[in-house]
Order: structure tokens, then C-alpha cells, then sequence
């Protein structure tokens, strides 16, 4: 694990990315996901089947896109998230959300707070994993789910070799006409590097999650983990 000052470091370099970002991160997830965004949130809520009652962690949430299909369910969801940035944004979208700033590495809720807790598209930018899948689990009560929506690997080799063409040229094309060129190679490199399923699932056992399982989606591009506590 990379040195405790290395961490802080790059941990205030992704808050201050997204703070930047913040004010056109929808429209740029849009873009770069070319649309299919909306039927991945469709899955994780598939997944969480939030239920009214129901307490409900959306961890790195971001502008709370990911937390507004869980809230309207009639859950009540704690979007929660390193960049001020984000969750300003997030505030004048959704006024209803209960924002919260806090740091996967050190959650600012009790042991056993939550029915269920969730990361989409936040994992991937979170400095050590293993420790946030560790937070996760504990402030997760028993018998209660994880869920995770990430960028994962596609499946069908000629699939991913035409994928990885598109992260290794279309995103850099992007980045050259951006305002934020540092983000959009971020991005890339972030997928690029992330691990494949099984070796997400296994980061999952280790954290104490069971009966952990992966669901791909859009042929992988995307894969919902689950676990539960
Ligand atoms: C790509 S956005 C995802 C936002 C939202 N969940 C969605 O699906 O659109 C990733 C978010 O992770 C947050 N993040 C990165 N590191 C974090 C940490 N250590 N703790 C909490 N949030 C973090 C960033 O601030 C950013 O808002």
C-alpha cells in the first residue's frame, strides 16, 4: 500500500479533478458513455431494490445521479462524496437529497448504520480499494448488500480489443478539445488499470463480503458486483 502522505496526496489531486469538473460531470458522462448510462442506473437499482424504510449509502455519489433512482423508489438515501465540488452541484439538482461530504477511507457513519450500500462509477477513483470495501462492509448491517457498479472488462476478446481501442483514442481525441484534458486521460487510464470481475469479487471476500456474484453489462463494459454483509 502506497505511503500514508502519497495517499493524502492524491486523494486531494481527485477531489480537486472532480470540483472542476463538477458543473458538466453529467453531460460528460452522457457523452462518454455514449447514452447508455441511464439503462446501467436501471441495473443497480435492480440490484439494491430499494425498498421505503429502508437506509441506503451511496458512496462517491458525486451529483447524486446515481442516489436520484434509489431515492425514488422511497428509500432514503445518504449521497456521500470526497468533492465539495460535486456535492454542491448535486444540492441545487436535487434539494431533496440529504448530501453529505465524507471520505470512503474513513466513513463518517456508525458500525451496522445501513440496509444497503452502493458505489457506482467510484470505486475505480478511490485510492485504496481494499480499505473502502473494508469501510463499506463496516457500516453495512448484517445481512445487508453491497452493490457495485463499475467499468470492467468485456468478454469477448475482439469486443475488448475494439474497447480498448475506443479508451485509447476516442477519450485522448476528447481530452485534446476539452478544458479539462487531465480528466479525460484520467479516465481512460483509470479503466484501463481497474481490475477485471473475478479479481474485484475476490477484493470483495477479502474485505468480509459473502456470497459474492458479478452481473456484466453492455457485454462487460460495465459489471455489477454484489456481496452481502
Ligand atoms: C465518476 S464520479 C461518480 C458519481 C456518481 N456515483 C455517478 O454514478 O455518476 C466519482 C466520484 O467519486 C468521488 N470520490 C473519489 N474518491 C473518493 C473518496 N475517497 N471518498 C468519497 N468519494 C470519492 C469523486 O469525488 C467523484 O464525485
Amino acid at each position: 500500500m502506497p505511503a500514508r502522505a502519497t495517499l493524502a496526496k492524491r486523494r486531494a489531486d481527485v477531489a480537486a479533478m472532480f470540483d472542476q469538473v463538477a458543473a458538466r460531470y453529467d453531460l460528460l458522462n452522457s457523452l462518454t458513455t455514449l447514452g447508455a448510462e441511464s439503462k446501467w442506473r436501471e441495473y443497480v437499482v435492480a440490484a439494491v431494490d430499494p425498498r421505503p424504510g429502508q437506509l441506503i449509502l451511496d458512496l462517491a455519489a458525486g451529483t447524486g445521479a446515481s442516489s436520484r433512482p434509489l431515492a425514488d423508489r422511497g428509500a432514503t438515501v445518504i449521497p456521500t462524496d470526497l468533492s465539495l465540488g460535486m456535492l454542491s452541484v448535486g444540492k441545487q439538482r436535487e434539494p431533496d437529497l440529504q448530501f453529505l461530504a465524507g471520505d470512503a477511507l474513513g466513513l463518517p457513519f456508525a458500525t451496522g448504520s445501513f440496509d444497503a450500500v452502493t458505489i457506482s462509477f467510484g470505486l475505480r477513483n478511490v485510492e485504496d480499494t481494499s480499505t473502502a470495501l473494508h469501510e463499506l462492509r463496516r457500516v453495512t448491517k448484517p445481512g445487508g448488500r453491497l452493490v457495485i457498479c463499475e467499468f470492467s472488462t468485456p468478454t469477448w476478446a475482439p469486443f475488448r480489443a475494439a474497447y480498448h481501442a475506443y479508451l485509447r483514442t476516442a477519450i485522448p481525441a476528447l481530452a485534446a478539445v476539452s478544458s479539462n484534458p487531465a480528466a479525460y486521460s484520467y479516465l481512460a487510464d483509470s479503466i484501463l488499470s481497474w481490475p477485471a470481475q473475478r479479481p474485484l469479487a475476490d477484493l470483495m471476500a477479502a474485505a468480509g463480503w459473502q456470497r459474492v456474484q458479478w452481473q456484466n453489462v453492455s457485454q462487460g463494459i460495465v459489471a455489477i458486483h454484489r456481496g452481502w454483509a
